[in-house]
């Protein structure tokens, strides 16, 4: 994607010992790159959440193993540095799926060969990643045209919650790709973007990826999507998701259950858009996903930037008042309308899964 006319993926290599990555916490103030050299600083941007979104922690967390078996490519150390970077978030299965693949890939071959067959593989998870999402634009196009030729010349008003764009993939994104492509062909529409406290990934990621592609949109209090639902203000939402489950739940940030039933509700179309690395074929149903506790300072405090220019963390909340922060929800799959994957759109159910996945 381009920022300012230049082209960004949200990780690249560096030469070969080293990658780059866009640091999210600065934005939308200030664009910052940073390159990371060693296994820990990967750990770090993925726990910090640096960088973030399940598919490009996935390709960060493959970069980040490669590092490590530049400086030992033991069966020892390849295990407990998988297990380690797989311990920095819990929920979104797109991370273990590259660290279990990296593994898979390395352990059978000598280890003087292993770090570079490990670099090999962490760019072409990242290379794959980027056509994933191409894929699913191109699925997700086909219903937006849909739904925009019901609309018989009027905006197409489109909710989404997060950040599931160019930002939380490698490239592309996953439910704001079908976005960027109805947007380039010309198709008349608006995004609603959730703030998505406590981390506002909706107002300072989304809104700025859509601002830089020039697609129209406003940000929303989250807790206005219903209302705007109710008044035949939102025609579809489009989320993406952390990890699914093999019956089709899908566990997506914090708040993106409320939007479904509202969604539901209000007969508005529920889709989630994901690459088939984010199915979790392990797990029968929504309720066993792991789910983040993230700090309790992300609810009682709130980064922003002060008249002068400078970025500041303000507090928010009644001094000395406790929070929680749950990072994600699960969304049953009977709230689900459909599943847009590389392979093409199906119910959220364990027969629609299969019927793209039958290697699942
Ligand atoms: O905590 P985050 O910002 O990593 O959460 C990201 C999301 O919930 C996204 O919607 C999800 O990862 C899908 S990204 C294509």
């Amino acid at each position: 994607m381009k920022i300012n006319g230049k082209h960004y993926r949200s990780v690249w290599p560096v030469g070969e010992d080293a990658f780059g990555i866009i640091d999210q916490t600065k934005l939308p103030h200030e664009l910052v790159t940073l390159t990371l050299r060693d296994v820990e600083s990967a750990a770090h941007a993925i726990k910090s959440m640096q960088t973030r979104g399940a598919p490009l922690i996935g390709a960060v967390g493959a970069y980040g193993l490669a590092l490590a078996v530049r400086e030992d490519a033991s069966d020892e150390h390849i295990q407990k540095m998988v297990e380690m970077l797989a311990e920095t978030r819990p929920t979104a299965i797109n991370l273990k799926w590259a660290l279990w693949r990296m593994r898979g890939a390395l352990l059978n071959h000598p280890r003087e060969k292993r770090a570079a067959l490990a670099w090999k593989e962490a760019v072409l998870i990242a290379d794959e990643d980027v056509a994933m999402s191409e894929a699913i634009g191109q699925n997700g196009l086909k219903i937006i045209r849909e739904l925009a030729d019901k609309k018989k010349g009027e905006t197409l008003n489109i909710l989404t919650h997060c950040n599931a764009g160019w930002l939380a993939t490698v490239d592309y994104g996953t439910a704001l790709a079908p976005i960027y492509l109805a947007h380039d062909e010309g198709i008349d529409l608006h995004v609603w973007v959730d703030e998505t406290r406590p981390r506002n990934q909706g107002a300072s990621l989304t809104a700025f990826e859509l601002g830089s592609h020039g697609v129209d949109h406003t940000i929303l209090a989250d807790n206005a999507g219903g209302h705007y639902m109710q008044q035949g203000e939102v025609d579809m939402v489009i989320v993406g998701t952390d990890r699914v489950t093999a019956n089709g739940d899908v566990a997506n940030k914090i708040g993106t259950y409320l939007k479904a039933l509202a969604a539901k509700d209000n007969g508005v179309p529920f889709y989630v858009a994901l690459p088939s690395s984010t199915i979790d074929w392990t797990i029968a149903d929504g309720r066993d996903i792991p789910i983040e506790e993230r700090s309790e300072d992300e609810v009682l405090k709130m980064p922003g930037r002060l008249p002068d220019g400078t970025v500041a963390i303000v507090e928010i909340a009644a001094p000395g008042s406790p929070a929680a922060n749950p990072g994600f929800d699960v969304t049953p799959a009977r709230l689900v309308t459909g599943l847009i994957t590389e392979r093409g759109t199906c119910p959220a159910t364990p027969e629609g899964l299969r019927s793209l996945f039958p290697e699942g």
